[in-house]
C-alpha cells in the first residue's frame, strides 16, 4: 500500500456522531456547551462545519527555532485539507517544539514534558482523534508516549529526512560528519575555510538527520509498530510526495476515528516485536532502547532490555545508511524502497497480523514492496553485520545492564582490557581532552561520569566521548570509552553507554578510579572493573551522594521522578500502573 492508496476493505463504521468525544463539548443544550458554540462561531465557524463531525486535532511540533519541522508550518495545511475532504473538523495544537541542535542542556529534559503536553492536550480539549506532527528525536516518542496514555485515535506524520549534504563534491551526513570533520580539523588535516564550507553543505534542506541517527530509527520506529501510513517515514521531507502523506494522514485519521481505531489496539506486545526487529534491521541508534521501553510499557507491554538483546541475537542489519553502513543516506534509502522493502526483506521475524493505522496489517501493508538497489537494502544473506548490532552488557559496573554498538565501531575493542581515566564532569573532560601531555595510549578506557538521568542532567548525548588530541595525532580514530550518558545516532565508535544504575545515584560507575582496569567482552556480554568485592565495599561505604542539580521548577520534578535509562527515562507517576487511570473531564 503506497502513501495515497485507500485501504481496499470497507469502513468498519461503528461510531454514531452523538458518540464522538467531542460532541460532549458541543451537543448538549446547556449552558457550558452554549459557550463552546457561540466560542466556535467567534472564530467564524458555523455550526454546519463542525456538528457532527470528529474534530480532529493537529500537534504541530513547528517553531522558530525547529529547522528539522520548518516545514510544518505549510505541511499542516495539507493535513488540514485531508481532514477536511474526509469530513473532519481540523484544529491546530502548538506542541513543545523540541529542536535538538538547540536545546540546552538537551532535549532529553524535555521528551517527557512534550510526553505530558500531548497527552493533556488532547485530554482537555474537545477532540476525537488526532495527528501528530513530529520527527526531530524526542518529539517522535514524546508525542507517542502522550497519545498512547491518553489513548484516543492517532497518526504519526513524520517529518521526513533532509535532503543529503553537499560539500566540494562529496556527500555529508548529518552529525556523523560533522563529528569526522572536528576530527580533521583538530589533527590539522582540514583547514579552518574548509570547515566552514562543511558548515555551508551538511544541511541542506528541512527535515530531520538523513544519517539513521535518533529521527530516522524512532521515525522507523513508529511506523513499524503501526502508527505511519505505509512507507510514510522514509519519505523526504522535500518530496512532494511528503506533501501527499500529510494530506493522506489527515483523511485516514477521520476514518479511524469512525472506526475507533486506537493506538493501544495498534501497538500490541507482537507490534513492539516489530519495532526492535526493525530497529535492529536499520542499524538503529542507541536512544531507541530507551525511548522503546517507555512507549512499550505506556501501552502496557513490560518490554526491557532483554528484548533488544533477543532480537539483536537474530536480526541483522540489512539497511546500508550510515553510521551502522558506510555510505548511504536516508535518501538513497528511500529511492531504494525505504521501509517496506526492508521490512519485506525481514519478514521472517516480524508478526505480519499486527494492525496498523490503515486498518490492515501489517503484512498487508508491505506485501510485493520490492527492493531497488541491493547495496542500500542488503539481502538477510548479505548484510551490513551479521548479528548483535547493539549489545546489552552488564557486570560490576552495570548491575541493571548498558549498551554498546558493535556495528559502528572498530572491532579491534569487541574483547578489550585497559586501564581507565576517569572524569567526574564533562567541563573537566573538555579541558584534558587537548593536553598532549595527557597521561593516555590506545589502550585507556576513556569514562565520564555524572552524565545520566539525573546527573546529566537529562542524560546528555555526550557519550561519544571526544578523543584525546594526543591520539588524533598518533593516527588514531576510536579507542574504548565508557559512560552513564546516552549517544547521539549519529555518532560512531567503542562507547559503552546508558550506564545503570548512574553514578549520579550511586551506582558502581561512581567507585571506579583511574587506573583501575576495566574489562570488556562484547561476546560475552559482560563489562567489569577489576576490582574486588572488598574493595568496592569500602569505596561504596566511603561515598557520598553528589549535591541535588535543580532546587526549584521542571528540572526539581524532573530529578524526583525521572527512572533510569534501563526503565526507559519515563517520570515514575507516567507509568501506566501508577494509579487509577484517569476519568474524562467530568463537566
Ligand atoms: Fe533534528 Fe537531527 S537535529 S533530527
Ligand atoms: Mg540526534
Amino acid at each position: 500500500l503506497e502513501p495515497g492508496e485507500v485501504p481496499a476493505q470497507p469502513l468498519k463504521v461503528r461510531k454514531q456522531s452523538s458518540e464522538l468525544r467531542s460532541a460532549r463539548w458541543f451537543g448538549p443544550a446547556d449552558l457550558r456547551s452554549f459557550g463552546h458554540r457561540s466560542r466556535a462561531m467567534q472564530m467564524g465557524y458555523a455550526p454546519e462545519e463542525w456538528t457532527g463531525k470528529p474534530v480532529i486535532a493537529i500537534l504541530n511540533t513547528w517553531s522558530d527555532l525547529q529547522p528539522c519541522h520548518m516545514h510544518f508550518k505549510q505541511r499542516v495545511d495539507d493535513v488540514k485539507r485531508g481532514i477536511l475532504m474526509a469530513g473532519g473538523f481540523p484544529v491546530e495544537l502548538p506542541a513543545l517544539s523540541m529542536s535538538e541542535s538547540y536545546l540546552k542542556p538537551t532535549s532529553m529534559l524535555y521528551r517527557n514534558m512534550l510526553a505530558m503536553e500531548a497527552e493533556e492536550l488532547l485530554r482537555s480539549h474537545p477532540v476525537d482523534g488526532a495527528v501528530l506532527m513530529g520527527g526531530c528525536d524526542k518529539s517522535t516518542p514524546g508525542l507517542l508516549l502522550g497519545a498512547t496514555s491518553m489513548d484516543v485515535p492517532a497518526i504519526f506524520l513524520p517529518a521526513g529526512p533532509m535532503l543529503r549534504g553537499n560539500w566540494q563534491g562529496k556527500v555529508l551526513g548529518s552529525g556523523s560528519d560533522s563529528w569526522k570533520y572536528w576530527d580533521e580539523l583538530r589533527a590539522g588535516k582540514i583547514t579552518d575555510q574548509d570547515w566552514l564550507g562543511v558548515e555551508g553543505g551538511i544541511a541542506r534542506s528541512y527535515g530531520t538527520c538523513m544519517t539513521m541517527g535518533t529521527a530516522s530509527t524512532m521515525t522507523a520506529i513508529a511506523e513499524a509498530v503501526g502508527m505511519v501510513l505505509p512507507g510514510g517515514s522514509s519519505i523526504p521531507a522535500a518530496d512532494a510526495g511528503h506533501i501527499r502523506l500529510a494530506s493522506e494522514s489527515g483523511r485516514r485519521i477521520v476514518d479511524m476515528v469512525w472506526e475507533d481505531l486506537r493506538p493501544k489496539t495498534i501497538q500490541t506486545r507482537a507490534a513492539f516485536g516489530n519495532a526492535i526487529a526493525v530497529a535492529m534491521a536499520m542499524g538503529c541508534s542507541t536512544n531507541a532502547i530507551i525511548h522503546l521501553i517507555a512507549m512499550a510499557r505506556r501501552a502496557g507491554h513490560d518490554v526491557g532490555l532483554a528484548d533488544f538483546e533477543h532480537y539483536s541475537r537474530r536480526v541483522p542489519v540489512i539497511g546500508n545508511v550510515r553510521p551502522s553502513g558506510d555510505k548511504y543516506l536516508m535518501e538513497d534509502f528511500f529511492y531504494a524502497g525505504g521501509i517496506r522493502a526492508l521490512m519485506n526483506e525481514i519478514r521472517e521475524h516480524l508478526d505480519l497480523d499486527c494492525v496498523t493505522v490503515t486498518g490492515r496489517t501489517l503484512g498487508e501493508n508491505i506485501d510485493g514492496a520490492k527492493v531497488y538497489d541491493a547495496d542500500v537494502i542488503r539481502p538477510t544473506s548479505d548484510p551490513i553485520y551479521g548479528e548483535g548490532s547493539l549489545a546489552v552488557l552488564h557486570g560490576n559496573l552495570a548491575p541493571d545492564g548498558c549498551v554498546i554498538k558493535p556495528a559502528a565501531m572498530d572491532q579491534r575493542f569487541l574483547r578489550h582490557s585497559g586501564p581507565a581515566l576517569v572524569f567526574d564532569d564533562y567541563p573537566s573532560l573538555k579541558k584534558a581532552i587537548d593536553d598532549e601531555d595527557l597521561d593516555v595510549t590506545a589502550d585507556t578506557v576513556l569514562v565520564l561520569r555524572n552524565a545520566g538521568p539525573q546527573g546529566g542532567p537529562g542524560m546528555p548525548e555526550w557519550g561519544m566521548l571526544p578523543m584525546p588530541k594526543k591520539l588524533l595525532k598518533q593516527g588514531h580514530r576510536d579507542m574504548l570509552r565508557m559512560s552513564d550518558a546516552r549517544m547521539s545516532g549519529t555518532s560512531y565508535g567503542a562507547c559503552v553507554l546508558h550506564v545503570s544504575p548512574e553514578s549520579y545515584v550511586g551506582g558502581p560507575l561512581a567507585l571506579l578510579r583511574t587506573g583501575d582496569i576495566v574489562t570488556l567482552d562484547v561476546d560475552a556480554r559482560s563489562i567489569r572493573m577489576e576490582i574486588s568485592d572488598e574493595e568496592l565495599a569500602a569505596r561504596r561505604a566511603a561515598w557520598t551522594p553528589p549535591p541535588v542539580r535543580y532546587e526549584r521548577g521542571y528540572g526539581w520534578a524532573f530529578s524526583k521522578h525521572i527512572q533510569q535509562a534501563d526503565q526507559g527515562c519515563d517520570f515514575d507517576f507516567l507509568r501506566t500502573e501508577f494509579g487509577a487511570p484517569v476519568p474524562e473531564p467530568a463537566i
